[in-house]
């Protein structure tokens, strides 16, 4: 039977923290009223299709086309797949490979990899890295995913440049539809045109559209994270199954029954009353890293925001930071516990690693290590993750647990989709767009008008 991930805020109740520092049964029944009619305006939206990342995983006509398509593009067993993307165009392929792909997995054979190329995520225009890329992916062995919705961003346009043009001088023109794909916005009248648009028209190229009414950082169960993962052998229906699941919990018109609108209210409570301007995520597993890194954006672009939707500047957001069990216990948890205790925390971690790794009865003449004699590993993180909840409650630091079973497609995507409605609740808690990101707009203008553009 599979077994859904669980929620838990009892260690940021004031029961555990005290009433200053944790939520008291009077905050939670304050808030209840805002979060219900919160739920009425998120339901309304939902149903007039204003923001669709809720329903992405019931879209089977897109998870059949990109299927469909990474089988065709896997007979030419590429070495390589290339996401050219950034921000929400690569966060979540990137969160997706790290959680459900094994360790260290381009160092792996192709048998290791179960025939499936090697993944990099190109998010940045560092030259040097970009060049070690193309070093290491020569273009015959290389598919290329460029993904960008609005298909206007500086940094992706570039790179898509960079590799149109070295595909076209080594391939030839006729042969670029084998190497590069599209992912962007519709073409729909009225609607802002993608510059990917011609690009894909020039050479014949496969593009998959990302609906207008889903940003790129709720854009993961749409073919921005599909048709990469799909690439790498990742299974999309047990993804659809996990949304599906979370779903059904977090439609709940509920705070206590709805564990996304129940850690939102927490989230809030905690920022405005609490003095809690911060949210750590910290995963103790490795495989869940880049969930923290994904959760980063998520949270800080959708919540940051000067404005509140009435039109008052209430310079608003949590800073989100990541963070690793075990390894930052020995960098960050000195900070956690004796700064200031303006940070929430969410603790993830896992039921049951998939592998366990003993702990041989060795070196016997230090009688200081006993204590790690024939134990595992996995025993040693439990602990680990034990140890820093308790310290942190014993320091009076609101904790919320999440706990994964296990690490796979269904539970991942719970865990993704759980932080998506979470993330819409707490943007209609605090009286912001939570789907814009005005703020990020500014820079952009500027970087172009240096590289001697309109802006
Ligand atoms: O969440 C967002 O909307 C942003 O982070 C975008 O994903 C990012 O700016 C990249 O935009 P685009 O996909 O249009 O290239």
């Amino acid at each position: 039977m599979k077994r859904d991930i669980q929620i838990d805020i009892s260690r940021a109740k004031s029961a555990a923290v005290g009433a200053q520092h944790g939520v008291t049964p009077a905050d939670l029944n304050d808030i209840e009223s805002d979060v219900l009619a919160a739920h009425s305006i998120l339901c309304q939206e939902r149903e007039e299709k204003k923001y669709g990342f809720y329903d992405l995983y019931k879209d089977k006509a897109t998870f059949d086309a990109v299927k469909e398509r990474a089988a065709h593009f896997a007979s030419f067993t590429y070495d390589n797949l290339v996401v050219l993307g950034i921000g929400g165009s690569a966060l979540g392929i990137t969160a997706l490979h790290t959680a459900l792909n094994p360790p260290y997995y381009n160092l792996l054979t192709r048998r290791g990899r179960k025939g499936h190329p090697r993944l990099f995520v190109m998010d940045n225009i560092d030259p040097l890295t970009f060049r070690a890329m193309m070093r290491l992916c020569p273009p015959k062995k290389t598919l290329y995913n460029v993904i960008s919705k609005s298909g206007g961003t500086a940094e992706t346009m570039a790179q898509c440049m960079i590799v149109a043009e070295q595909l076209e001088r080594k391939l030839g023109a006729a042969a670029v539809k084998d190497h590069l794909v599209v992912t962007t916005s519709p073409r729909v009248a009225g609607a802002p045109k993608s510059l990917l648009h011609p690009v894909a028209e020039a050479y014949g190229l496969d593009t998959f559209a990302i609906p207008l009414n889903v940003g790129g950082r709720f854009s993961v169960f749409s073919p921005v994270g599909l048709f990469p993962a799909a690439m790498l052998g990742l299974d999309l229906d047990e993804m659809a199954a996990g949304c599906e699941a979370m779903d059904q919990r977090c439609s709940r018109a509920s705070l206590m029954e709805n564990p996304a609108y129940l850690r939102a209210a927490v989230q809030v409570i905690m920022d405005r009353e609490k003095g809690k301007c911060m949210s750590v995520m910290m995963p103790y597993a490795d495989a869940l890293r880049d969930v923290a890194d994904w959760y980063r954006q998520l949270w800080a672009e959708s919540l940051g925001k000067q404005f509140s939707l009435d039109g008052e500047a209430i310079f608003n957001g949590q800073t989100p930071i990541k963070a690793l069990g075990a390894t930052d216990q020995h960098s960050q948890v000195q900070l956690y516990r004796e700064g200031p205790n303006n940070k929430t925390f969410t603790i993830i971690g896992v039921g049951r690693f998939d592998k366990s790794l003993r702990i041989p009865d060795t070196l016997r003449q230090v009688a200081g290590i006993d204590y790690l004699r024939n134990k595992s590993m996995n025993k040693l993180m439990a602990a680990e993750l034990r140890g820093t909840m308790d310290a942190l409650k014993a320091s009076q630091r609101p904790v919320m647990r999440i706990v994964l079973p296990r690490i796979n497609a269904y539970t991942v995507a719970q865990l993704l989709y759980l932080l998506e409605t979470e993330t819409a609740m707490a943007g209609r808690l605090y009286n912001v767009n939570t789907f814009d990101q005005p703020g990020v707009e500014a820079g952009k203008v500027i970087a172009r008008k240096r590289m001697g553009g309109h802006g």
